[in-house]
């Protein structure tokens, strides 16, 4: 059955006061957790929760964290040429079953209005919100979980 949540927006505009100056030039959501930047644990549990729509609200200085969910098509052609396949197959996960778009918070007014800087992508659907410097290691992940506390009684779920 196809999930009724289509989109999840991930907040990515705050300006990571806490934890400088880790973040002072460095985006806090592509801090690296293991192999990969925290981040894209999120965008992973979305996909596991049947969502394709993934809305980044980032900062208009911030071009890595799109870049990051980007098509690489040099670096893709340079592993497949070395046959770095575990590399290449890697770099493709990254993407994979996420359609990712980002829109602009242009001045860091806090959380409600970093996500209603994606009302137009969400339209009237329902739609989850991710923190992406958030990990929750959870089976089923708990984005899925959520997905099916909402088919289940149609209303908010936090
Ligand atoms: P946080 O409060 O954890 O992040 O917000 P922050 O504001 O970057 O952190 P501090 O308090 O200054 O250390 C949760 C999420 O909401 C985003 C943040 O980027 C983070 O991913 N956020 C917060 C925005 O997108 N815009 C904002 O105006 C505030």
């Amino acid at each position: 059955m196809a999930s009724p949540v289509s989109t999840v927006v991930f907040p990515a505009a705050g300006l990571g006061t806490r934890i400088l100056p880790a973040t002072k030039a460095f985006p806090k959501e592509l801090l690296p957790l293991l192999d990969r930047p925290i981040i894209q644990y999120g965008v992973e549990e979305a996909v596991a929760a049947g969502i394709t729509q993934v809305v980044l609200v980032t900062s208009p200085g911030n071009t890595m964290t799109s870049a990051h969910f980007a098509p690489s098509p040099e670096l893709e052609a340079f592993l497949t040429e070395r046959e770095k396949t575990e590399a290449l197959e890697k770099i493709r996960a990254v993407t994979a079953g996420a359609d990712v778009t980002t829109v602009h918070q242009t001045e860091p007014l806090g959380l409600g209005h970093a996500v209603l800087m994606a009302r137009d992508r969400c339209g009237d659907a329902p739609f989850a919100v991710s923190l992406p410097d958030d990990v929750i290691d959870a089976d089923p992940p708990a984005l899925k979980q959520m997905v099916d506390v909402f088919t289940e009684m149609n209303g908010p779920v936090i």
